[in-house]
């Protein structure tokens, strides 16, 4: 079978949470391939210097749009500036994404509807609203970062996790449905990454063990999407192996070892400390 997206030379690239982490790792070597590139995420200031520096660097064309996707009606907003821009996506990258570590009921409620949003409803608006333009061409790409969490239930990441595990199976099923358009589908699976995302989460450093960096994470994405056909991939050969462990061993198993690191009193922030 033919590849659907072989090369990302000339394409576009919509970035989502591409100002910083993995996102801004996908942008740089999206455009080090030759891709032209929309990013988008808060942080507008971010945003504008890793454009020109992209663009400068490698001479492709990067537009930018601050948003907060964690807003119900962001995606569409975002979606409608892309379309009066005239901007045509080849590739849409749902990256943009956080945890909240510890008791579930300690979580403010807007913060889990927050990510909720951001996590899962977001990706979800935005394929439904850029693969009718896919289909229609019958070429097109959709990259999915969800995360080891998919695979585990984790106790003191309670929402975060199950946010990951939604992203994996609807990604999965997308794979399923859209393969057949010419469309290509994949689920990304980073483990622990050194970017923002932990401290944003309040994880204690500590626990982050085996961090690879944001490049590597991004090259593998970018390297897997392109070369091979398969829905999902974890990156790193030792999430790999516990991913399959996951889906072998006892659900309670996994997920009393989950929370024999996480209720640790020092492993996660009080709500007090991540007020400061
Ligand atoms: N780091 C890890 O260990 C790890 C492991 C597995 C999976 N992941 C997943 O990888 C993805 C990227 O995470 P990361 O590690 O790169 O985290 P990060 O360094 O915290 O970056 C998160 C990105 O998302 C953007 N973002 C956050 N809230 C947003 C909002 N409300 N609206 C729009 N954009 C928002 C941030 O930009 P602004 O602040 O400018 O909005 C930033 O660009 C996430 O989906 C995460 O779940 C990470």
């Amino acid at each position: 079978m033919k590849h659907p997206f072989p090369s990302y030379q000339g394409k576009t690239a919509l970035i989502t949470g591409a100002s910083g982490g993995i996102g801004e790792a996908l942008a740089c070597e999206l455009a080090r391939r030759g891709a032209h590139l929309i990013l988008t995420a808060r942080s507008r200031s971010k945003l504008e210097m890793l454009a020109a520096r992209l663009g400068r660097d490698y001479g492709v064309n990067v537009h930018t749009f601050d948003f907060d996707l964690s807003l119900h009606q962001s995606a569409r907003k975002l979606f409608t500036a892309v379309q009066s821009r005239q901007l045509d996506v080849d590739l849409l990258i749902n990256n943009a994404g956080f945890g909240y570590a510890g008791k579930f009921h300690d979580a403010p409620l807007e913060k889990n509807e927050s990510m909720i949003v951001l996590n899962a409803e977001t990706p979800v608006m935005l394929c439904h609203l850029f693969l009718p333009l896919m289909a229609k061409k019958r070429s097109g790409g959709i990259l999915n970062i969800a995360s080891t969490a998919s695979f585990q239930p984790l106790p003191y990441l309670a929402l975060y996790g199950a946010s990951k595990a939604f992203v994996l199976s609807f990604s999965e099923a997308l794979w399923g449905e859209y393969q057949r358009l010419g469309i290509r589908v994949l689920c990304f699976c980073p483990g622990n990454t050194r970017t923002q995302f932990h401290e944003a989460a309040g994880v204690n450093p500590r626990l982050v063990f085996f961090a690879a960096c944001a490049e590597s994470a991004a090259k593998a994405a970018l390297d897997v999407f392109s070369k091979s056909l398969k829905p999902v991939s974890v990156h790193g050969w030792a999430n790999k192996i516990m991913a399959q462990g996951y889906r072998i061993l006892p659900r309670a198993w996994i997920t009393a070892a989950a929370r024999s690191i996480y209720q640790q009193p020092a492993a996660v922030k009080t709500v007090e400390e991540k007020a400061h």
